[in-house]
């Protein structure tokens, strides 16, 4: 018997380049489920800090990411039972998602997880290899940027709106940072995938990013 087919589309991209809200977009547009990625790698973050473990400690982040059992309901996230929308979203863990994401064991560990998420009638999955590693099947990947400027106010404002204040040059700073290390690293390298279009929303609102990738989806099933 043949299983139903899944359509799935990749977003992948820098630090706030847009994904989440594209993703978001997107996917409500076309009735698909969203994977946001990131907030596995915050989630596993989120833990590491709490627990005090040592970031380069790749066995014991391992550990810690293979039981985290996250709950996904009403647009909230849960670690045993607790909400952790907002505190997985701190620049910090952040930052800590980004140094532990270089682990191979943990982007192993973190695999099945995100494949799980691929159910009928298709997914938007957003990160930074999505199209690369974790669904190089994907009818649509995009490569998602936009000016270190533009990311920036960007993601103040996105912190603002979630109540956490914070410092435009520290953002700029962090990004860079960031940016470098999931650029620079040796496993699942921040980088176009094969395929996948560059979408530059510098120049563009939310809702013409939106509608340019569903474009290109509908282009891509003509
Ligand atoms: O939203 P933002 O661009 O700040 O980042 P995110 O998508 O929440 O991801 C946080 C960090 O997790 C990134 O800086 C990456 O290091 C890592 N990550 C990854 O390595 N692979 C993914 N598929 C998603 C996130």
């Amino acid at each position: 018997m043949q299983g139903k087919t899944v359509e799935i589309i990749t977003i992948d991209g820098p630090v706030a380049s847009g994904k989440g809200s594209v993703s978001a977009g997107v996917a409500k547009a076309l009735g698909f489920h969203v994977l946001d990625s990131g907030s596995l790698y915050r989630l596993a973050a989120l833990s590491c800090q709490r627990e005090q473990v040592d970031p380069s400690d790749e066995k014991t982040v391992e550990a810690v990411a293979l039981k985290l059992a996250p709950v996904f309901k009403d647009g909230r996230i849960y670690l045993q039972k607790e909400d952790v929308t907002e505190a997985i979203r701190e620049e910090s863990v952040g930052v800590m998602a980004s140094k532990i994401a270089t682990s191979k064991l943990l982007r192993k560990a973190l695999f099945d997880l995100q494949r799980r998420f691929a159910q009928p009638p298709g997914l938007v999955a957003d990160g930074r290899d999505m199209g690369s590693v974790v669904f190089p099947e994907a009818h649509l990947k995009i490569f998602l940027t936009a000016s270190a400027e533009s990311r920036a106010q960007r993601r103040f404002n996105q912190l603002k709106e979630l109540g956490i204040t914070s410092n435009i040059n520290n953002l700029v700073s962090d990004l860079k940072e960031r940016d470098k290390r999931d650029t620079e690293r040796a496993v699942a390298p921040l980088k176009p995938a094969e395929g996948a279009r560059v979408l530059d929303s510098s120049q563009l609102t939310l809702q013409q990013t939106i509608d340019k990738v569903l474009e290109w989806y509908h282009e891509s099933r003509a």
